[in-house]
C-alpha cells in the first residue's frame, strides 16, 4: 500500500478501507508521509467526500492516535460544548464559566482558528500569561477544584487532529463534513465528557453555509456519537452575520467579559441564555423557562464573571495586561438605508489578513487587532454614520474591501432566527 495509491483512489471517488485510513494517520504522525501528500489527500476528500463508515474509521484512527482522558475521577456530570466555528464566535468564553457557576463541570479542550473562523484558544491566549496547556492530572484537578478548565488540545490527545487541523487551516481543506465531523468527534470522545453539546453554525460566516448542510453535519456527528456510546446534541444556530460586534482576539475577550457581566450585545446575550438553558434543563432536569431565568441571574449577579476570573487565574492569565491596538480607524456608511447584509465570511477574512488569524502555519497571531461593528443587520444608518471600527497594527486593509462587506438597501430585511433547530 502506498499513499499515492490512496490519493488516487480518493481522487477517483472510491471508498477507503479501515486499513488504508489507519496507514494514512500512522504515516502522517511518523512522518513517513509528507505534508504535501496529506494535503493532496485532504483536497481529494473535500472534493469527493467519505461515507459514514469511512468517517467512523477516520474518527477511530484519530482517537487511537493518542491518549484518551478518563474523567471518572471528576464528581458530577461533565459537559463538553463545541462550536463548528464562526466569525465573532466567543460563546465558549461565556458559556463555559456560566455553566460552571451553576455547578456543571466543564472539562473543555478547545481549538485554534480554522480558516476564516476564530478559535477559543487563540482568544484565551490574548490574555497575557494564560496557559493553554495543562497536564492531564492538573486538568482533572482544576475541574475538581473550581469546576472548570479550558485547555488546548494537548499534543497527546488526538495528535492526528492537531496535525490535520493545522494543514487544513492553510490548504483550503476546511469545509468538508467528514473532516469536520471526525475532527470534532475524535476530540470530544477522547476527552471523555458525559454530554457533548455542539453548536453547529449555519450561514455565510460558518463552515456550513446552508441549513441542509448543517443538518447533515449534525446527523453525522450524532451517528458517530452513537457508535461510540456518547450522547450528542446539536444546536443549529445562525452565523450569517458575525456574532455580536467584536471580531479579533482581545476584542472578543472584552465582549465576552461584558456579556459575563450581563450587558453583552443583544444577539450574544440571547444565544448564550438559550444554549445555556438547554444544557441546564437537560442536566438539572428543570423547565426551560426556569433554566433561562437561572442563567440570566448568574450573568446579572456577577457569578458567571467571577467563575471566568477564577478560570483565568487558575491558568495564570492576567486580564489587566490584555492589550487592544490603539491604531483605530472608523469606517463610515457611504449612504443611508437599512443594513441588509454584513458579510461574516468577508469580515472573518479581513480579520485574518490584518493579523487576527493565520495565513500560513508559521504565522503568529496579533491579539490586539480586529474589528468592532457599530451596527447589526436590520439597523437603519444615515450617510456618514460609523459602520465599523478597525483596529490595526502592522498590516493594513483597504477601506473599499471593508465596505464591500456591508449591503445597504431601502427595504428593511426579514429577521433571521438565532436558533434554527435542535437535533439529538
Ligand atoms: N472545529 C473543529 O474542531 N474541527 C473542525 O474541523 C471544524 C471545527
Amino acid at each position: 500500500m502506498t499513499i499515492i495509491d490512496i490519493i488516487e483512489k480518493k481522487k477517483h471517488k472510491e471508498k477507503l478501507t479501515h486499513e488504508e485510513i489507519s496507514f494514512v494517520i500512522k504515516g502522517m504522525l511518523d512522518k513517513s508521509i509528507a505534508d504535501y501528500q496529506i494535503s493532496s489527500l485532504l483536497m481529494a476528500i473535500v472534493l469527493n467526500g467519505m461515507d459514514e463508515e469511512e468517517t467512523i474509521y477516520l474518527t477511530e484512527e484519530m482517537i487511537n492516535s493518542g491518549e484518551t482522558i478518563d474523567l471518572s475521577n471528576i464528581d458530577g456530570v461533565v459537559v463538553d460544548k463545541h462550536s463548528t466555528g464562526g466569525v465573532g464566535d466567543k460563546v465558549t468564553l461565556i458559556l463555559a464559566p456560566l455553566l460552571a457557576s451553576l455547578d456543571i463541570k466543564i472539562a473543555k479542550m478547545s481549538g485554534r482558528g480554522l480558516g476564516h473562523t476564530g478559535g477559543t484558544i487563540d482568544k484565551l491566549e490574548a490574555i497575557p500569561g494564560y496557559q493553554v496547556e495543562l497536564s492531564r492530572d492538573d486538568f482533572i484537578k482544576q475541574v475538581n477544584d473550581i469546576g472548570i478548565a479550558v485547555i488546548s488540545q494537548s499534543g497527546n490527545i488526538v495528535p492526528a487532529d492537531k496535525k490535520l487541523y493545522a494543514l487544513r487551516d492553510v490548504t483550503g481543506t476546511v469545509d468538508s463534513i467528514p473532516l469536520i465531523a471526525s475532527s470534532i468527534m475524535s476530540k470530544k470522545i477522547a476527552s471523555g465528557a458525559d454530554f457533548i453539546f455542539i453548536d453547529v453554525k449555519v450561514g455565510n460566516g460558518a463552515l456550513m453555509k446552508s441549513l441542509d448542510e448543517a443538518k447533515m453535519l449534525s446527523q453525522t456527528m450524532i451517528n458517530i456519537g452513537k457508535h461510540f456510546n456518547k450522547e450528542v446534541i446539536c444546536i443549529l444556530t445562525d452565523m450569517d452575520e458575525p456574532l455580536g460586534l467584536a471580531i479579533g482576539n482581545s476584542l472578543e475577550v472584552q465582549e465576552a467579559i461584558d456579556t459575563l457581566h450581563g450587558y453583552g450585545p443583544v444577539d450574544v446575550m440571547e444565544l448564550i441564555v438559550n444554549i445555556a438553558a438547554l444544557i441546564v434543563k437537560r442536566i438539572k432536569k428543570i423547565d426551560i423557562e426556569e433554566a433561562k431565568a437561572l442563567c440570566l441571574k448568574q450573568l446579572n449577579n456577577g457569578n458567571a464573571y467571577h467563575k471566568f476570573e477564577e478560570l483565568v487565574e487558575a491558568q495564570h492569565g492576567n486580564l489587566k495586561d490584555m492589550k487592544i491596538s490603539e491604531r483605530v480607524f472608523s469606517i463610515k456608511s457611504p449612504k443611508e438605508g437599512y443594513l441588509t447584509k454584513i458579510n461574516a465570511l468577508g469580515l472573518g477574512e479581513i480579520a485574518r489578513i490584518i493579523g487576527a488569524g493565520r495565513l500560513t502555519k508559521e504565522d503568529v497571531i496579533d491579539p490586539t487587532v480586529g474589528l468592532v461593528l457599530t451596527h447589526k443587520v436590520g439597523d437603519y444608518v444615515n450617510t456618514n454614520d460609523e459602520l465599523v471600527k478597525v483596529y490595526l497594527n502592522n498590516k493594513d486593509v483597504k477601506v473599499d474591501t471593508i465596505l464591500s462587506c456591508f449591503e445597504i438597501k431601502d427595504e428593511k430585511p426579514e429577521e433571521i432566527p438565532l436558533i434554527y433547530e435542535i437535533l439529538e
